[in-house]
């Protein structure tokens, strides 16, 4: 057994001629939040949907929990809370009453579910304002309240900011942030949006044009991501010494036959730079660099980028 929530194997979706999503394999861990990024038509929406069931499978698999959900929907779903795109309520009845309708439909039994679903999203419980008339971002709270409902373990939450104001951005994260570490919920979230995904999840997927181009923690991502000081040098074996045993450096990477990036960027480089030609190391080029996430996800996803 691993401890993976939800692990895709090879999952494919063809729509006519059109594979929207590639052989995409995600490992969603426990008790993590992992954040699905990638632009419009990307394919997240269709992974999602083929993980819950809403749409089948063309080809691969899909555990969850450890199993296999196929034939397997009633015992796993219950354990599931989802909100996938605009989730549909009765625009003519208030917000208390929608989620009431929905926790008799599911057999929630819990006597205050919907009292505290909605003050989780911070929704007031029994106001009088009808869903018709509800905004955006009021909307897009019921929907998580909906999926909360039922107090699942694992939640899949389809662009929840999507629509909301940077204050309500700020404020969905909290609570998506509160449900994963105070309630010990395993949480699949999907975002066009990079800094939204970087400040929310602890593990991303970045996927496109269907396919799934990079899976890694979000601390990992980082520290490829972070400050320092490239060094160009004719001996790579025989630099790595000096750096070691006269500057005490261990936290270096080599990046080919000629570079090395040296990640403590207080120091000092010139010193650096004498001691290597002292010792017969060329020094070609140094210099300190800085590729931040979205120089990252441009060059991955070829050129435009993530916002
Ligand atoms: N029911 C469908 N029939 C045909 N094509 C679809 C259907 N649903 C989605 N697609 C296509 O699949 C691709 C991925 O869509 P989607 O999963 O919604 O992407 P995302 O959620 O990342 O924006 C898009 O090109 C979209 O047009
Ligand atoms: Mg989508």
């Amino acid at each position: 057994m691993n401890d993976f929530v939800i692990e895709t194997k090879q999952l494919t979706k063809i729509y006519g001629k059109q594979t929207v999503v590639s052989n995409v394999s995600l490992h969603v861990k426990k008790g993590r939040i992992y954040g699905l990024l990638g632009r419009n038509g990307a394919g997240k929406t269709t992974i999602m949907k083929m993980i819950l069931g809403l749409t089948p499978i063309t080809s691969g698999q899909v555990d969850v929990f450890g199993k296999n959900i196929k034939g397997q929907e009633k015992r796993v779903f219950p354990r599931i809370g989802a909100m996938i795109e605009t989730p549909g309520f009765y625009p003519n009845l208030t917000g208390t009453e929608n989620l009431e309708i929905f926790a008799k439909l599911r057999g929630t039994a819990a006597p205050h579910a919907v009292e505290n679903a909605l003050k989780v999203v911070g929704l007031p419980y029994k106001d009088k304002k009808l869903f018709g008339k509800y905004s955006l971002g009021m909307k897009q709270r019921l929907g998580i309240a909906n999926a909360i409902l039922h107090e699942p373990e694992l939640l899949i939450l389809d662009e929840p900011t999507n629509g909301l104001d940077p204050i309500g951005i700020a404020e969905v994260r909290e609570f998506i942030k509160n449900l994963s570490t105070m309630c010990e919920k395993t949480i699949l979230i999907s975002s066009h949006i990079l800094s939204e995904i970087s400040l929310l999840a602890d593990d991303i997927g970045i996927i496109d044009k269907g396919i799934l181009l990079e899976e890694s923690s979000m601390r990992e991502l980082e520290k490829k991501n972070r400050r320092y000081v490239l060094l160009q040098v004719s001996d790579i074996p025989k630099a790595s010494l000096i750096l070691e045993r006269q500057f005490g450096l261990k936290d270096y990477s080599v990046q080919d036959d000629h570079t090395i990036r040296l990640y403590d960027t207080s120091l000092d480089i010139a010193a650096i730079n004498k001691a290597l030609v002292v010792q017969d190391v060329a020094v070609i080029g140094s210099g300190l660099y800085n590729d931040s996430l979205e120089d990252y996800f441009k060059k991955i996803t070829g050129g435009e980028g993530i916002a």
